[in-house]
C-alpha cells in the first residue's frame, strides 16, 4: 500500500478514536502523521496531539498542577532525568539530577552566569542551584500556576527572594526584552514545545550577545540516510507517551541543530546521553511503586496515574533507540 494512503487511512482512524477524556480535554493522535514527515518544515508546525495549541498548554498546565506536588515528595525539586554514566560509583537519583546540571554547563563551557532565564522552570531546582553556584539572578517561567507558586515559596524560604522570580509565561512568546539572560536554560521543556521553530527563536532573541543556550531535551532517533519518517510502530509508541504527558510532535536532534543554525547561534554542541539517563526510568517505575508512591498517586489523580501508566513506553522507547536523550547548547555572537 502506497506510504501516503496508509498515512490517511490511519489519520482517519485516529480522529474517530478521538475521545473526550474526564479533563474534558479533547486527546487524539495527531502528532504520529506530522512524525512521519521528518523534514523540520513540518515538524515546526504548531501541529499537537491535542488538536490545538490552547488545549496543549492547558493540558501541560493541569498535568504538572495535578502532579507536581507527588514528584516532589517522591524526587524533591529536580524534575529531570539524572546522569548516571557506566562505571561510576553508585549515586543517589538526586546526586545524578545535580550532575545532569553540571554536565550540561561543561558541554557549553559556562563558568560564569550574572542573570539567567529558566524556560519551563517547574519549581525551580535548576535556578536555585546555579543561582547558589553562580551567584545569579534567574527568572522562571511555567505554564503551571501551582509550580511557579511552590517556586516562589522554597526560594523565599531559602533566601532567594532577591534574586529568583518565577511566574506563568509561555515559552513561545515570552515577556522579555531581546537579550536580557546571559543564561538561557531549558531543562526538559523543549518536549512539550508545539512549534520547535518559534522555540528556538525566543530561546535565541531572549539570549544577550555573547550568552550561552542550554536546551536538554527528548527527541526521538535521528533518521537514518533515505529515511523520511519513523516506522509505524515507533510512531505509535509516541503516540501514547504524547498522549499521556501533553506533548506535540517530536523532532530529532539534527532537527534542534538546523533550527540552531537558522537563528545564528554559533559554537553549537549535541551530545546523546541516552546511555547516561538509561538507569532513570526504572528509578522512578521503582519509588511509583511503594506505598507511598502508590498511595501519592491514588490522591493525585487520573492525569497523573496516567503519565505513571506510560513510564514503561519511555524505557520501552529508550531500549529500542528510537527516544534519544540530547543536549544541544550553543553561543549566540557577540556582537
Ligand atoms: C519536566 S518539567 C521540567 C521542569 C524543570 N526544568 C526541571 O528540570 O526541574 C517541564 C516544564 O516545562 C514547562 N512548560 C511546558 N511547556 C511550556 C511552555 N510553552 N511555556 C513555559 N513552560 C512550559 C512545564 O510547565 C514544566 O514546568
Amino acid at each position: 500500500m502506497a506510504i501516503n494512503t496508509l498515512y490517511k487511512q490511519q489519520a482517519a482512524m485516529q480522529h474517530q478514536r478521538n475521545v473526550i477524556r474526564p479533563s474534558g480535554l479533547r486527546v487524539g493522535r495527531r502528532c504520529t502523521v506530522v512524525v512521519r514527515a521528518g523534514v523540520v518544515e513540518t515538524l515546526v508546525k504548531p501541529f499537537t496531539t491535542l488538536g490545538k495549541v490552547s488545549d496543549l498548554k492547558a493540558g501541560i498546565a493541569a498535568f504538572y498542577d495535578e502532579s507536581s506536588e507527588l514528584w516532589e515528595n517522591m524526587w524533591g525539586e529536580h524534575m529531570h532525568h539524572g546522569y548516571y554514566p557506566r562505571g561510576a560509583p553508585p549515586k543517589s537519583n538526586q546526586q545524578a539530577q545535580q550532575d545532569m546540571i553540571e554536565e550540561t554547563l561543561k558541554v557549553a563551557g559556562v563558568t560564569q552566569v550574572r542573570n539567567m532565564v529558566d524556560v519551563g522552570c517547574g519549581i525551580g531546582g535548576s535556578s536555585r542551584y546555579l543561582s547558589r553556584k553562580f551567584g545569579c539572578r534567574a527568572t522562571g517561567i511555567t505554564l503551571s500556576p501551582k509550580q511557579a507558586a511552590r517556586a516562589n515559596a522554597i526560594s523565599r524560604a531559602q533566601g532567594f527572594e532577591d534574586k529568583l522570580d518565577f511566574r506563568v509565561a509561555d515559552a513561545l512568546s515570552q515577556p522579555f526584552d531581546s537579550g536580557a539572560f546571559d543564561l538561557v536554560w531549558s531543562m526538559e521543556s523543549g518536549e512539550h514545545m508545539p512549534d520547535k521553530r518559534q522555540f528556538v527563536s525566543e530561546l535565541s532573541r531572549v539570549c544577550a550577545p555573547g550568552g550561552r543556550i542550554i536546551v536538554a531535551t527528548w527527541c526521538h532517533r535521528v533518521l537514518a540516510p533515505g529515511e523520511t519518517a519513523l516506522r509505524p510502530d515507533e510512531a505509535a509508541l509516541l503516540d501514547r507517551i504524547c498522549e499521556a504527558y501533553y506533548l506535540p510532535a517530536w523532532c530529532s536532534v539534527q532537527d534542534y541543530k538546523t533550527l540552531f543554525e537558522e537563528n545564528g547561534l554559533v559554537d553549537i554542541q549535541t551530545r546523546d546521553w541516552s546511555e547516561e539517563v538509561s538507569p532513570f526510568w526504572g528509578a522512578v517505575i521503582a519509588t511509583a511503586l511503594t506505598g507511598e508512591g502508590l498511595a501519592g498517586l491514588a490522591r493525585a489523580g487520573w492525569t497523573t496515574i496516567k503519565g505513571a501508566l506510560v513510564m514503561p513506553l519511555m524505557a520501552e522507547g529508550f531500549r529500542r533507540g528510537l527516544i534519544k536523550f540530547n543536549v544541544i547548547t550553543a553561543r549566540k555572537p557577540a556582537v
